[in-house]
């Protein structure tokens, strides 16, 4: 932990995020209409291993009134319809360096003024970003421009700080003004993500639950479930994982997979990420980039 801070490699963050930025221009090649979606989303994991980096995160494939945190199951046989409102989420990793960043594509022509406003308001909030700038004057900004197109923020969730090893640390960044006066600082890694919705503008978890995280390391007594815990560790570490990414390691044993799984959250080695739906069902669309604070703006990372 020693000299984390001078140490940080701003060019492995940076690399990173040249690979999330180019991933995402490869999505408007693959997400269409008739696709499967497990389809788009090994493509787009594909494309990230083949330039070289890890992946922070299982990509986020959500559709619709889904915010987050769905990414295709297991032999998923879903398909991309043509009004599907699709948000695309995606993180590469250098080392311990993560990125974060997303975009929205509305097959339905009706819902681009949705994606558009999310998009001007993750601008707005850019542009306002530097060092010794509020968070809750970024959520408002957010706010103001999301009302000013006719769409709700979604309250409970925002953008936050990213530390090596960690996807979400330190700070929470707001997409309304929650009154939290804390300062950006010079140097600090950030992902601003605006969530807009036609929505009441608040998600809670929906049934499906496609993504884990290693948080413990307690031996369970099941062979079965010692074996997935060993791959988790060795192929995953403490980085977020989808079941099918597990099923597939298992060499395709579902059963032993989701039994294992079912075990270790019993044993507190894991955390589940259920997919995240908005409460009133509505369309939810989402931008989001990863940005480095500077004195008097920021650099673009993703
Ligand atoms: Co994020």
């Amino acid at each position: 932990m020693e000299n984390e801070e001078t140490e940080y490699d701003y060019k492995k963050l940076k690399e990173a995020g040249k690979v999330s930025a180019d991933a995402l221009k490869h999505v408007a090649t693959v997400i269409k209409p008739g696709t499967k979606l497990s389809d788009a989303a090994e493509s787009i994991e594909r494309f990230i291993a083949d330039a070289g980096c890890g992946m922070a995160f299982p990509v986020n494939l959500s559709t619709g009134a889904e915010a987050a945190h769905y990414t295709p199951e297991f032999s998923d046989q879903r398909v991309i319809g043509d009004k599907d409102v699709i948000k695309i989420d995606l993180g590469a990793r250098k080392d311990a360096y993560l990125t974060d960043c997303a975009m929205t594509m509305a097959l339905d022509p009706a819902h681009l003024k949705l994606v558009e406003a999310s998009e001007k308001a993750l601008e707005d909030a850019i542009s306002l970003v530097k060092s010794g700038r509020s968070i809750n004057e970024i959520g408002r900004e957010i706010e103001k421009t999301a009302k000013s197109c006719g769409f709700n923020t979604i309250r409970n969730l925002g953008g936050h700080g990213i530390s090596q090893e960690e996807l979400h640390a330190d700070i929470f960044i707001p997409n309304f003004d929650n009154g939290d006066t804390t300062p950006l600082e010079e140097g600090q890694v950030i992902a601003i993500e605006p969530f807009l919705t036609t929505g009441v503008g608040y998600v809670t978890n929906g049934e499906s639950i496609q993504i884990f995280q290693k948080t413990g390391d307690v031996m369970p007594r099941s062979q079965d479930s010692r074996d997935v815990l060993n791959h988790i560790t060795e192929h995953f570490s403490t980085y977020p994982f989808a079941m099918r990414w597990l099923i597939k390691g298992m060499d395709g044993n579902e059963f032993k997979a989701r039994r294992s799984i079912a075990d270790l959250l019993n044993a507190g080695d894991l955390e589940a990420f259920p997919v995240l739906v908005e409460k009133s069902g509505g369309i939810v669309s989402q931008a989001e980039k990863t940005l480095i604070v500077e004195k008097d703006s920021c650099a673009i990372v993703t």
